[in-house]
């Protein structure tokens, strides 16, 4: 642990006492996420590729009394896994929760997608989130509890322009997300997904190359896609943040198998 704040157990809040193992944790979703899991007194193994934007994080955290460890993964390398999962073992010595939240997004139309950069969206949305869960899970059925939280996109539920491998990866992890749920539902873990609408993050930027395609203004892309939205805005990812603390916690302890919207309206199904 690199923080020598209070232990575990000593803290309040509806994850008091709990571990938790946090993908993409670096910026963006994954960030927010561990500063809400450390308000809420979970204790961190938080995992990125930059080391340098993950330690800012852990400062973050650690200022809301949260024990904090690191370690960077490239989550599409098995090995690389293994290790990130022996070093959160070694570091918090059980994992009550998973948040699989590490994701790439690239803009392509379907016909111009090279294999490479498929593969790469593959390797890391799918893949990666399945190194990690498969690990995390063989060490949740020992423990009998846990709770993973997938953090999939309402791109898992629908069809959308110019980002079919995007769209593939999350379709995959919401399926994967059922499945998991459906065999370790008797071990006493719960396996859920979040699937977020538009999110104010890095990954936002990524949608200028989806505009290109287009030949349409990225302004101009940005307010159609928000005309679309009935509460007519992006989501703050603290929003989504605060629907992995409820996935985490008790309080969600009868929900299993389940991918839920948080997309501001966009999608009604
Ligand atoms: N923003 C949205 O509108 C939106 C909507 C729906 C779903 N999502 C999903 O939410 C998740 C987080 O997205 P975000 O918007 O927060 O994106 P972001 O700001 O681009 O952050 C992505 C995170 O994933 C990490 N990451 C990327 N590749 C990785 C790899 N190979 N191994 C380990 N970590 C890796 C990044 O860290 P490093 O750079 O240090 O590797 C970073 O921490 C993703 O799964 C995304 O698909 C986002």
């Amino acid at each position: 642990m690199d923080s020598d704040t209070p232990q575990a157990g000593a803290r309040a809040g509806r994850l008091a006492g709990r571990k938790a193992l946090i993908t993409g944790a670096s910026r963006g979703i994954g960030r927010a996420i561990a500063l809400a899991y450390a308000r809420e007194g979970a204790d961190l193994l938080l995992t990125a590729t930059r080391a340098d934007a993950l330690a800012a994080v852990r400062d973050e955290c650690a200022a809301q009394g949260a024990r904090v460890a690191l370690h960077c993964a490239d989550v599409a390398q098995r090995p690389a896994v293994e290790g990130l999962v022996e070093a959160a073992l070694a570091a918090l010595g059980d994992i009550d929760i998973l948040v699989n939240n590490a994701g790439v997004y690239r803009a392509a139309r379907l016909v111009d997608c090279s294999p490479e950069d498929f593969d790469r969206v593959m390797q890391v949305n799918v893949y990666g989130a399945f190194h990690v869960l498969q690990l995390v899970l063989r060490q949740m059925q020992r423990q009998r509890r846990g709770k993973v939280v997938n953090i999939a996109s309402s791109a898992g539920k629908w069809g959308s322009m110019n980002q079919a491998a995007y769209n593939a990866s999350k379709h995959a992890l919401v399926g994967l997300t059922r499945c998991a749920a459906l065999e370790m539902a008797a071990h006493g873990v719960n396996v859920n997904a979040i699937c977020p609408g538009f999110v104010q993050t890095d990954m936002f930027d990524e949608f200028r190359v989806h505009a290109e395609i287009l030949g349409v203004p990225f302004e101009r892309v940005i307010e159609g896609a928000i005309a679309r939205i009935p509460l007519r805005r992006a989501l703050a990812p603290e929003e989504v943040a605060a629907l992995a603390v409820y996935l985490g916690s008790a309080e969600s302890d009868g929900m299993t198998g389940q991918s839920l919207l948080l997309d501001g309206g966009m999608l009604m199904v």
